[in-house]
């Protein structure tokens, strides 16, 4: 069988291998005093509010399953302009918001629309895997920048500015980023959005965590720059509704034919039963849950990286958003003997039966001392991580 030159440039996802490894041990030790703690998962540890569930079910029992339109239920775009506008003031009209199957899909159609053969994208280096991926799914050259931590790990503008040259098309951004969990400041996107529209070229920013930020001076939506900027966003995040494949995408009016027809060729429509599901989302009381749960995020993160900070795993930027740290196990690894962020993982998942996640799947450049942890996960398995982590470095280092 002859696979396909654009099927063979795509990376693996180590982060897949490690999880098997981290399932396979999980299943040995289950029954122990350690159990495995999975701080290796980047998806929400909460579930869909109760009323989003009713929602579902609802639109289930009336038969409310056929398609929709490729761009998705109008009252859904609606609420979801309605929900630019409470939560940043922005005006988006809903004719801008196509409803996808999750930011995955999102990121696809944008890419598929703006994106012709050899065309260069840049990104910053670490970031998220899928993302330099859905540009070579479309025949584009990603292009990773690597970053510093005094960046907040993320592109500006005169990195954008030099790295550009006569192939380059645009930037795909992340903010709040995973890994990092850290935002790009305002001024800074504004700077690089003048680099990018100077040279007509695109800026793509994938907003998906968004909606979870801990601090007013960078919870802003880039939409407020400019109606020029695409938007990726989702209900896997703030909304909790990974496994729902629900997200959005809001591009300038220009581009939504476009993008329509595409959709409609490609996936007919997002998935109807979550569509009226999400609508919920929307609701007082829902909105008051994910912020109660917005809150435990920004809880769990503030007091998890001091402690892995006290552990020598040292986290340079603290981060914004999302629920990761984006921690440099270089020091704590070499006092254990181990070499790199690679082992460091097996070897934290062998020895202290906690899954963490490498930082290879992230990029190039200083991935081999990072690793990743989630915070999507309860407080106790936070605490009881961290001493576990603290027992095997002492018991090592005495040894
Ligand atoms: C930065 C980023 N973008 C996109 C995605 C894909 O999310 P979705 O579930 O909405 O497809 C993820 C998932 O982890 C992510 O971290």
């Amino acid at each position: 069988m002859k696979i396909s030159k654009r099927a063979e440039r795509i990376e693996p996802f180590y982060v897949m291998e490690v999880a098997k490894a981290a399932s396979a041990l999980a299943r040995e030790v289950a029954h122990t005093d350690r159990p495995m703690i999975f701080l290796n998962i980047g998806e929400p540890d909460f579930t869909a509010p109760p009323l989003v569930q009713e929602a579902a079910l609802r639109a289930i029992r009336a038969g409310a399953t056929q398609y929709t339109h490729a761009t998705g239920l109008d009252r859904l775009r609606e609420r979801i302009s309605g929900w630019y506008a409470e939560r940043f003031g922005v005006d988006v009209p809903a004719r801008r918001i196509v409803i996808t199957a999750g930011a995955s899909a999102a990121l696809q159609l944008a890419c598929l629309a703006l994106i012709e053969a050899g065309d260069e994208i840049l990104l910053p280096d670490p970031s998220y895997p899928c993302n330099r991926h859905f540009v070579t799914a479309a025949d584009g050259r990603a292009v990773l920048v690597p970053t510093t931590a005094a960046e907040r790990f993320q592109l500006s503008a005169a990195k954008v500015e030099s790295a550009w040259n006569e192939r380059t098309r645009g930037v795909l951004l992340a903010s709040p980023s995973n890994p990092t969990g850290t935002s790009i400041a305002p001024d800074e996107l504004r700077r690089i959005h003048e680099v990018v529209s100077q040279r007509g070229g695109i800026t793509l920013i994938d907003e998906i965590y968004l909606g979870l930020s801990y601090d007013s001076t960078f919870g802003q939506t880039a939409l407020a720059i400019d109606d020029q900027v695409i938007s990726i966003n989702s209900f896997s995040k703030y909304f909790n509704m990974t496994g729902w494949r629900l997200g959005w995408l809001v591009v300038p009016e220009a581009l939504v034919p476009a993008v329509e027809r595409l959709a409609q060729n490609l996936f007919i429509c997002a998935s109807t039963v979550s569509q009226h599901a999400a609508l919920a989302c929307f609701e007082p009381d829902s909105i008051a849950e994910y912020e109660r749960r917005r809150a435990e995020f920004k809880a769990r993160r503030d007091w998890f990286i001091p402690q892995l900070d006290a552990l020598g795993l040292e986290v340079p930027v603290m981060p914004d958003g999302a629920f990761y740290a984006w921690a440099d196990c270089s020091n704590f690894a070499e006092r254990l003997g181990i070499s790199g962020s690679w082992d460091f993982a097996f070897e934290a998942m062998k020895q202290a039966h906690v899954a963490v996640t490498p930082g290879r799947d992230f990029g190039s450049a200083e991935t081999s001392r990072f690793v990743r942890f989630s915070t999507a996960s309860s407080m106790a398995h936070l605490e009881e991580s961290i001493d576990r982590l603290r027992v095997w470095a002492n018991a090592t280092v005495a040894a």
